[in-house]
């Protein structure tokens, strides 16, 4: 699992903290990355010791990770609501978050926005004043250039994301590329989503625009919760 940021144990005080919101009966969805894993890690020993939840997965890792952990799972197509998401980030600043360090963003995207309280851990080398993270983008592979050349258009500088394991490109659980946009501190995070998503052929941008509800910051010793 690729792991970035701040301490492990920072990481597990965001995870365990945010998990302690899951009530019995809940829908919850399940994030990707090395944060939102000790949030799943702490689902599992809930359901262990009898805590009733169906949990959504938002990538390949985290159904995965799930399926480890004995969390039982259902889809956005069997459910009326998602209750709560817990999921990590690559950087906030306010109530705005830059994800898809791990390619999951799309999915992300849609689970997070489907649940009635979105709660991000994290640890706080992820915090700053203003977002400046690259913007991850996933697109199809035929719309790879094109995307490209529009990303230079707004200012900014594409990089298509290489596999670490692999000869060649990391490709989504989708099937799609990534392409990592630098804007340098970007001045109207709301403005830029909406020209990302206008962009054919990009199938979601790693811009998540006021979607938080709470923001979990966990340090070595403790957890601070950030309200939006
Ligand atoms: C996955 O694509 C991402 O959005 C992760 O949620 C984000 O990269 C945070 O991961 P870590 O908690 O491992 O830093």
């Amino acid at each position: 699992m690729k792991t970035t940021g701040g301490s492990d144990e920072a990481k597990r005080n965001a995870g365990e903290n945010a998990a302690e919101a899951v009530e019995d009966g809940m829908v919850v969805g399940l994030g990707t990355g090395s944060t939102a894993a000790y949030a799943t890690r702490a689902l599992g020993r809930m359901v262990d010791a009898g805590l009733d939840i169906r949990g959504i997965p938002t990538s390949f890792q985290s159904r995965q990770l799930a399926q480890e952990e004995g969390i039982p799972l259902t889809d956005l197509d069997s459910v009326e609501t998602v209750d709560v998401a817990i999921d990590g980030a690559d950087q906030f600043a306010g109530g705005d978050l830059i994800k898809g360090g791990g390619g999951a963003h799309a999915r992300e995207k849609i689970v997070d926005g489907a649940a009635e309280r979105f709660l991000v851990v994290a640890d706080p080398s992820k915090a700053d004043e203003r977002l400046t993270h690259p913007v991850p983008l996933e697109v199809l592979p035929a719309a790879r250039t094109t995307v490209a050349d529009e990303v230079r258009r707004l200012g900014g500088e594409p990089s298509l994301r290489e596999a670490a394991h692999k000869d060649g490109p990391v490709v989504t659980d989708n099937g799609n590329l990534v392409i990592d946009c630098e804007f340098g501190a970007i001045d109207s995070p709301a403005e830029l989503a909406c020209e990302l998503s206008a962009l054919p052929g990009v199938v979601e941008h790693g811009l998540f625009v006021g979607m938080a509800d709470e923001i979990h910051v966990g340090t070595d010793d403790g957890v601070e919760v950030r309200r939006s």
